[in-house]
């Protein structure tokens, strides 16, 4: 082979790889999320009920940093037609969205239909249909109609019937418009923070116990609207439903410390385990150690049974495999760095249950006390679940940065770039089948207990002015450049100043 040849060789062996590291797969879609209460707003008109994040919110206001609430946010309700435009101007090919069961059936069950709700997400669905976005819609997104919490919520095993019954309508309403279904998004969020600890409307801190009961039923309620849509819908609508399960990923803070590592597979199986295993495995039920560590905690605790009680064979088949797609919703790392109890975890908790201290001291800060940024922590979690669920289809349901709102988001810019850039490593290098990329999120909207004190959105929102005018940050010319050129942008200007080349 002459000199040119080998010259010429390894110049294309060269662009070749490097464009595996920034040119996205052909067929891999992007799109942007949000949620109902944190954009909504109208939330005591045309006909919604009151959700338990209203209900938060006016009886607790100092619950939210900020005392904001969800009453007006983003006035979605009544300005989804500049989403439509800003989703446009992003270029995603899919827009994620959740419904707000309040807003379509206000007593909870579907004796009552609120025509005034159902037209209103005809109304959004109709206007991304014209501009060719693709709807990706949350049945459940933390906003439960609050006259079935008074019922207990996922508590009370009641909520397996009126789940299904409300996907049910929601299927038969809206199944021609929407070809892709989530049943929850985050268990557990809902499960942990809102069940067995504060950090969540209804806020029960039922530590311990109301976690492992919401669990049981929420896991149950997904496999009945499971199958529910692969017998009776999907056979005419032809579309597909997945469950979003989120991580923090827990790293050993000593990777040669192999206590330590197995101690931070144990949180993972606690964290994301916890609701994944059931449907994700073949052998299905609760990850083993879970089991476990409950069981032995219960029986220490002098209780006649385990605070976590396991699924019988019916129900461990009926949840196996209930999920055409994995989504990932993922932020952030934290670290593992010993076993024993967390002082400030409560007794009993989830956290007991697990037994590890952790430390979020690992890469940079946010505007979230939570939450730091560790692509390389992005990267191990999906080779984990590669392994750890025989190589499942995946979608990235939410990802995304928080700060106090600025309009030139470098840090934000650089977050995705750097996440996005770990996706494509693990399809290039591990074969891990990442098919889709959500950002989180449209625009800056209501972030739950942080009111608007954290920021994520690709849209700045003025929330003093009642017009709720929303400005492009940096950060969404991008997005933009990503989704018209399907490669991670190199344009300088998307880096801070003191970074440019030139
Ligand atoms: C709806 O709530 C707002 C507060 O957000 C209140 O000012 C208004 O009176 C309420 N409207 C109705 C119809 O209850
Ligand atoms: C782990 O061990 C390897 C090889 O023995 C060593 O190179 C590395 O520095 C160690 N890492 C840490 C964090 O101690
Ligand atoms: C979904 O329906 C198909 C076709 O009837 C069936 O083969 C498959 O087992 C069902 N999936 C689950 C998880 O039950």
């Amino acid at each position: 082979m002459s000199t040119v040849a080998i010259f010429v060789l390894l110049a294309v062996t060269s662009c070749v790889s490097h464009a595996h590291y920034t040119k996205f797969p052909e067929g891999f879609i992007f799109g942007v999320a949000t949620a109902a209460h944190q954009i909504e707003g109208a939330w005591n008109v045309s006909g919604k009920s009151e959700n338990v994040w209203d209900h938060l919110t006016h009886t607790k206001p100092w619950m939210v940093a900020d005392g904001t609430n969800g009453d007006i946010a983003c006035d979605s309700y009544n300005r989804y037609m500049e989403d439509v435009e800003e989703l446009t101007n992003l270029g995603v090919d899919f827009y994620r969205f959740s419904f707000s069961w309040a807003r379509l059936l206000p007593t909870g069950r579907i004796d009552q239909i609120n025509p005034e709700g159902v037209q209103y997400y005809h109304n959004l669905l109709d206007a991304l249909a014209e501009k060719n976005i693709e709807p990706f819609v949350t049945l459940f997104h933390w906003d439960l109609p609050q006259s079935l919490q008074d019922l207990g919520g996922f508590a009370n095993p009641i909520m397996v019937d009126y789940f299904r019954d409300y996907a049910d309508f929601c299927f038969r309403e809206y199944g021609d418009k929407i070809k892709s279904w989530i049943t929850f998004n985050e268990p557990y969020e809902i499960c942990e923070d809102a069940y067995g600890d504060i950090k969540k409307a209804p806020a029960l801190n039922s530590h311990g116990v109301g976690n492992y009961l919401c669990s049981h039923n929420l896991l149950k309620a997904h496999a009945e609207a499971y199958h529910l849509y692969n017998e009776t819908y999907r056979p005419k609508q032809n579309g597909r439903i997945m469950i979003s399960i989120n991580s923090i990923w827990y790293e050993p803070a000593d990777p040669n410390d192999s206590e330590l590592v197995a101690l931070a597979e144990v949180a993972n199986q606690f964290k994301f385990g916890w609701f994944a295993h059931p449907i994700f495995t073949e052998e299905g039920g609760y990850p083993a150690v879970m089991v476990e560590n409950v069981a032995q905690n219960s029986r220490s605790e002098g209780l006649t049974k385990p605070r976590l009680e396991q699924f019988d064979d019916y129900w461990i088949e009926r949840i196996k495999g209930t999920s055409d797609f994995l989504g990932i919703n993922h932020y952030t790392t934290h670290l593992v760095t010993g076993p024993g109890l967390d002082p400030n975890a409560k007794s009993p908790s989830w956290w007991n249950d697990i037994g590890a201290i952790t430390s979020l001291e690992v890469g940079e800060p946010t505007a979230s006390t939570w939450f730091r940024v560790v692509p390389t922590g992005f990267a191990n979690l999906l080779r984990w679940c590669k392994s750890s669920y025989n190589n499942p289809p995946i979608y990235i349901t939410e990802n995304g940065y928080s700060d106090r709102g600025t309009l030139e988001d470098y840090d934000r810019i650089k977050y995705f770039n750097d996440h996005l850039s770990a996706i494509l490593h693990v399809i290039n290098d591990d074969g891990v089948r990442v098919l889709g990329y959500t950002a989180w999120t449209l625009m800056d909207n209501f972030e739950w207990r942080a009111g608007f004190s954290e920021r994520f959105g690709f849209y700045h929102v003025d929330i003093t002015d009642p017009a709720r005018p929303r400005t492009a940050k940096l950060s969404a010319d991008y997005y933009k450049q990503l989704t018209a050129n399907r490669e991670l942008p190199q344009d300088e200007r998307f880096k801070k100043p003191s970074e440019r080349r030139y």
